[in-house]
């Protein structure tokens, strides 16, 4: 296998994802400074936050789309220990899709309000909601990365063989990464948990 693992790429985008929420946070807490109508509308926030959703879009369609299915098919085959880790996998990949699916919906919700913001002006009970939403939001990708880093990955690092590695590389690779989006204009739609479908 050459070049870096797939689960050190997966690891790194975490990484970039937890760095842009601590600038959205930081973002946040600035409109309650007093000045919150001075903030551009509430542009600054609004382009944050798009680039955080593309960000999360991306990557949970890289693990959704990439890395799970060779798992399963990787237990379909009956590896060694495939059916104690399979049981145990089937229930981490769903909680994961779920966690997934909430926060999207968080950022969702943000950037719905950052937009009504960017019309109206930034009011006390908004950026309320906004910080509220950003502080669950962080606790929840902080909580949903470390799982991921300290138990899902490794436990796929050590079930997958280095062919099935490859092929979850190869995945990545055609389904792209954040580092691709800009060129691409809008992120491809499709096979994707509940992203941009709006806030209910
Ligand atoms: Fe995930
Ligand atoms: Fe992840």
């Amino acid at each position: 296998m050459a070049g870096k693992s797939p689960f050190e790429d997966l690891k790194e985008e975490h990484v970039a994802l937890l760095t842009e929420m601590n600038e959205l946070q930081s973002t946040v807490r600035g409109l309650m400074g007093g000045e919150a109508g001075s903030l551009g509308g509430g542009a600054v926030l609004r382009d944050e936050l798009g680039m955080f959703q593309r960000q999360l879009r991306i990557h949970f369609r890289r693990e959704e789309e990439g890395l799970f299915p060779e798992a399963t098919r990787m237990i379909s085959e009956g590896a060694q220990g495939a059916d104690v880790f399979g049981s145990f996998f089937g229930e981490e990949a769903e909680d994961d899709m779920s966690a997934h699916a909430a926060l999207a919906r968080r950022a969702d919700e943000m950037l719905d309000i950052a937009v009504q913001m960017e019309d109206a002006g930034a009011d006390e009970s908004s950026v309320q909601k906004l910080r509220a939403l950003a502080a669950l939001t962080s606790e929840l990708l902080q909580r949903h990365a470390a799982k991921e880093d300290t138990l899902i990955f490794p436990m796929l690092e050590k079930g997958l063989k280095p062919d099935q590695v490859d092929q979850v590389s190869e995945r990545l690779k055609e389904i792209g990464s954040d580092r691709d989006l800009s060129d691409q204009g809008s992120p491809e739609e499709g096979g994707l948990t509940q992203l941009g479908g709006g806030s209910e």
